[in-house]
């Protein structure tokens, strides 16, 4: 084991992203502990995407730095990798493929020998119920249980870290409640954990601290039991409501111009 116990986990420094004209992320500077579950809240369009792909090393960054688990997520990208695990918004299972399948691929792409990977899938899966449904095709899971084996797979390679981007989003309060619950028995298992949501509740029930991210900028970051007693409000909603103004953020019109950006660019214009 070792002994050396590594504080911040996670360090940005005025990380910063663009797309174009658009300042995505602006100017971050954040730590986060060993063990901490992080989260991140925002409109839509606030950046939380963008800056998890920095740390995730999907995205580079247009200025600033960030280090995880002490290794620079621009020159050793390499390093990063090997300690974070990524859950995205957008499902990325073979639905053709048993459950089973779908996890073994992973740990292939992971270099994991055969007998290491066959210990793991049966610790993943029983890390979030799934056993019994191991040699299901996934077209045939509900969206709960594809998301609880989206998380089983991130888990494969046992990483320090793990990114979920938006968890629970679209799924019935049933199944988000068991999504919390499971995600917090990870955080106890010692694993740090950073989450996007936009669901405050979700945020309120699970994390030890969040940053509250708008237009690209932190501002407010806080246990979300301070932030309430600081604004002296009832709900992380109304915190929440308090620094990001209640004007409606229309994904739809975001999307629309990153596709005619991305056509005009086609076009040569
Ligand atoms: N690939 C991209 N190209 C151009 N603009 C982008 C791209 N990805 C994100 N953006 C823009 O960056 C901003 C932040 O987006 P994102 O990180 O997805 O926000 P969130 O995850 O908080 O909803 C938005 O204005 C979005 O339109
Ligand atoms: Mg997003």
């Amino acid at each position: 084991m070792n002994k050396i116990v590594l504080m911040f986990v996670i360090e940005t420094e005025n990380l910063t992203k663009d797309f174009g004209g658009v300042r995505a992320v602006d100017s971050v500077t954040l730590s986060i502990k060993q063990g901490e579950l992080f989260g991140l809240l925002g409109p839509n369009g606030a950046g939380k995407t963008t800056f998890i792909s920095m740390l995730a090393t999907i995205r580079k960054p247009t200025s600033g730095s960030a280090r995880l688990c002490e290794h620079d997520v621009v020159k050793n990208q390499d390093d990063v990798r090997k300690c974070i695990g990524i859950v995205f918004q957008d499902p990325t299972l073979d639905d053709e493929l048993y459950g089973i399948e779908n996890l073994d691929l992973h740990g292939r792409l992971y270099h994991l020998d055969k007998k290491t990977r066959e210990k793991r899938i049966k610790e993943v899966l029983t890390l979030v119920g799934l056993t019994d449904k191991a040699n299901i095709q996934v077209k045939k899971y509900s969206g709960g249980m594809k998301r609880r084996l989206e998380i089983a797979r991130g888990l494969m390679h046992r990483p320090k870290v793990l990114f979920l981007d938006e968890p629970t989003l679209g799924l019935d309060p049933q199944t988000r409640r068991n999504i919390w619950d499971f995600i917090k028995q990870l955080k106890k298992a010692g694993t740090t954990i950073i989450l996007t949501t936009h669901y405050m509740e979700e945020a309120d029930y699970i994390c030890d601290r969040v940053a509250i991210i708008d237009h690209g900028k932190v501002v407010a970051l806080d246990s979300p039991k301070n932030l309430k007693k600081k604004h002296k409000a009832k709900t992380l909603e109304d915190v929440f409501l308090k620094y990001t103004g209640r004007r409606i953020r229309d994904e739809e019109a975001n999307s629309g111009d990153r596709m005619r950006q991305r056509i005009r660019a086609r076009m040569g214009h």
